[in-house]
């Protein structure tokens, strides 16, 4: 019987043992390892803020799965991957998607940020939509927009 679940995090093997079975895998990022770039907004799988992504096989395939960490178990990142908004960073250089939203003033109040950033900036990952509250706006993927929800111009 296994007594331990392990994922991969910014190249080194995560091992955790004596968890609680209900540690989220928000929680482990914000509270043990500081990770702080991915949010807690709704805290229910709504908003997006806590958005990061499993990389794992499925079968023959290697696959990217964005996941809502603050409803995901960590138990539930067993054997897999684990890459949050700050992965996107590399030698102190933004990402473009990160360096655009800093540029053209993209974060509002920036909670949903990190779930805005992360997804675009995966083209492997499957979302198709990320709801920012503060704003009513939906980056729908699919169609390559974002919009608001009260047809206002923006
Ligand atoms: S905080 Fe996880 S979806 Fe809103």
């Amino acid at each position: 019987m296994r007594t331990e679940i392990q994922f991969q995090r910014r190249g080194k093997t995560v091992k955790l043992a004596s968890m609680s079975p209900t540690l989220t895998l928000l929680d482990y990022l914000r509270l043990t390892e500081r990770a702080t770039g991915t949010k807690e907004g709704c805290a229910e799988g709504d908003c997006g803020a806590c958005t990061v992504v499993l990389r794992r096989l499925r079968g023959e395939r290697l696959v990217y799965e964005p996941v809502n960490a603050c409803i995901l178990f960590a138990a539930q990142a067993d054997g897999t991957e684990v890459i949050s908004v700050e992965d996107l960073t590399r030698d102190d250089t933004l990402h473009p998607v990160q360096q655009a939203m800093v540029d053209q003033h993209g974060s509002q109040c920036g909670f949903c940020t990190p779930g805005f950033v992360r997804i675009p900036a995966d083209r492997r990952c499957g979302a198709q939509r990320l709801l920012c509250a503060c704003q009513r706006l939906v980056l729908d993927r699919g169609a390559g927009r974002a919009a608001r929800l009260d047809g206002a111009e923006g």
